[in-house]
């Protein structure tokens, strides 16, 4: 089933975040967006589950117009592409279990709802989620007691528990130490892999990109201003993505690392990673 952007456009007021986006994504791709600060990565993906509206254009998953959807139909659209955030969003008072389980919320009638009743079957299917994220031991624990890396994976379980078709993830490393990014990375490529669910992340480390996604669309004021592998990710590609300083000079690649393989030779340049990142950080406001 491929997943279609045509024209894809968002303004605020006079501004435009998303500027005519035009992709399509066949099925099981795993995608990373990338850009700097205000480029409208998390414009687009909040369109792509309707937590915002379009101004114009077109969303396509199949012969389902997702832009057009509403009342029922839109909540089971917002079921089937599960999405995680920056700050995981989970509800810290309640147990780990509980909010997993909030992942089925949309499967059931409103009564069961407000009822918190959930059947045998799906607390297996949480327990399972929960192993699958080597989180099980956590299942009772106040979600906001965990580490920020244990409850990015509590928040990929709770997606998992949609049964999604797709999965979108706004930043989902950008609040945790290179550890636990790689391993919030590797459970969703794993998901991509095994069940074959697409997955579109928006990412503001390059290294992190090219190391796990299939194909990197980059955009720069609400444009896609590159589309492809990877591979074709040229020092030219990446400056049209991040532009340069005022100075004129380019942006060095390794600025926006946060891998934890760093060679020798690049450690010492680690002082200026951070800061590179508290730059590209920082343009955010
Ligand atoms: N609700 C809103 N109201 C007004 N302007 C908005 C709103 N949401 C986003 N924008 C503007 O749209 C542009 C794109 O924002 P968006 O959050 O999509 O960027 P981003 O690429 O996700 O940036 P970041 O890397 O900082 O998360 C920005 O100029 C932003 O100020
Ligand atoms: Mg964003």
């Amino acid at each position: 089933m491929t997943f279609e952007l045509k024209n894809l456009t968002r303004r605020f007021g006079d501004r435009t975040a998303v500027d005519a986006v035009t992709v399509e994504i066949p099925q099981g791709q795993m995608v990373g967006v990338i850009g700097r600060s205000g480029a409208g990565k998390s414009t687009l993906l909040r369109m792509i589950n309707r937590l915002q509206d379009p101004s114009s254009g077109s969303i396509r998953f199949g012969e389902l117009e997702v832009s057009a959807l509403k009342g029922a139909a839109l909540r089971r659209w917002q079921r089937d592409c599960a999405m995680i955030f920056q700050q995981f969003n989970l509800v810290p008072r309640l147990d780990v279990m509980t909010n997993v389980l909030l992942g089925r919320l949309n499967h059931r009638s409103t009564a069961m709802s407000m009822l918190s009743i959930f059947t045998r079957e799906e607390r297996i299917m949480a327990i399972a989620a929960l192993e699958r994220l080597g989180i099980e031991q956590t299942a009772l624990q106040p979600a906001g007691t965990l580490s920020g890396g244990q409850q990015q994976r509590v928040a990929i379980a709770r997606a998992l528990m949609q049964s999604p078709k797709m999965l979108l993830a706004d930043e989902p490393i950008a609040s945790l130490d290179p550890l636990n990014a790689k391993i919030v990375m590797d459970a969703l490529r794993d998901i991509n892999e095994r069940e074959g669910i697409t997955v579109i992340t928006n990412l503001h480390t390059l290294d992190t990109a090219r190391n796990y996604c299939d194909r990197i669309i980059g955009m720069a004021g609400g444009r896609v201003v590159f589309d492809g592998p990877a591979s074709a990710l040229t020092a030219t590609a990446v400056c049209e993505i991040y532009g340069s300083d005022k100075d004129g000079a380019g942006i060095d690649e390794s600025m926006t690392s946060t891998s934890i393989n760093i060679p020798a030779a690049a450690q010492a340049a680690g002082a200026l990673q951070s800061a590179a990142v508290g730059t590209l950080a920082g343009a955010r406001a």
